[in-house]
């Protein structure tokens, strides 16, 4: 496989995505099984996460989007979020899985979290495919996490930097010369 030039290394191959995705996706077969419930896909990078995942998971449910917004075009959170595109379906009554990209600062989720509640959501967990646990300024612990990661800025598989990069079918460590 060739790596884009931009990328200096591989952090999650193909293959270590595909178990991953199937490790998720049996435990919440397994937590779900007698939940109605609603997939709700943070875009646009849980996008590519949230396509494998779900093709994974034997059970009945409906999926939605939401487009919040909290970064510019940097590589650090504003920790200001808003709803840029908003459900398409009630969620009141519902059980609602968030599937995101990557969990950083946690102000996101936790803003979509507490948004989701305020529209009446049964229950409300997150999977994320990818976890910094280090950069958190806000408490926020996923249900589901795929791997947790150190402190580099990471691209492909869904996660960008300026929209670019989003199709590499990996995950790879960006190079600082591209962001610095
Ligand atoms: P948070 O609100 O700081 O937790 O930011 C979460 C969002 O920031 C994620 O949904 C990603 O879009 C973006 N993000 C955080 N870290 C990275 C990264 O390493 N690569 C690409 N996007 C990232
Ligand atoms: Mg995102």
């Amino acid at each position: 496989m060739m790596l884009h030039k931009d990328v200096k290394s591989v952090l999650l191959s193909q293959e270590k995505l595909e178990n991953i995705v199937k490790s998720l996706a049996k435990q919440i077969e397994k937590d779900y099984n007698d939940k109605e419930f609603i997939v709700v896909g943070l875009l646009k990078g849980s996008v590519v996460f949230m396509a494998d995942l779900i093709k994974q998971i034997n059970l009945d449910f409906s999926i939605d989007f939401i487009v919040a917004s909290s970064y510019g075009s940097g590589t650090e959170s504003s920790g200001k979020v808003r709803i840029v595109s908003d459900l398409t379906l009630p969620v009141q009554g519902k059980d609602v899985l968030i599937v995101e990209d990557i969990v950083d600062s946690g102000n996101t989720l936790n803003f979509v979290m507490n948004y989701l509640m305020t529209r009446g959501a049964n229950d409300v967990r997150v999977c994320t495919l990818c976890d910094k646990p280090s950069r958190r300024k806000v408490p926020m612990t996923p249900e589901y996490c795929g791997t947790q990661i150190p402190d580099e800025f990471i691209v492909g598989y869904g996660l960008d930097y300026n929209e670019k990069y989003r199709n590499l079918p990996y995950i790879g460590i960006l190079k600082r010369s591209v962001y610095e």
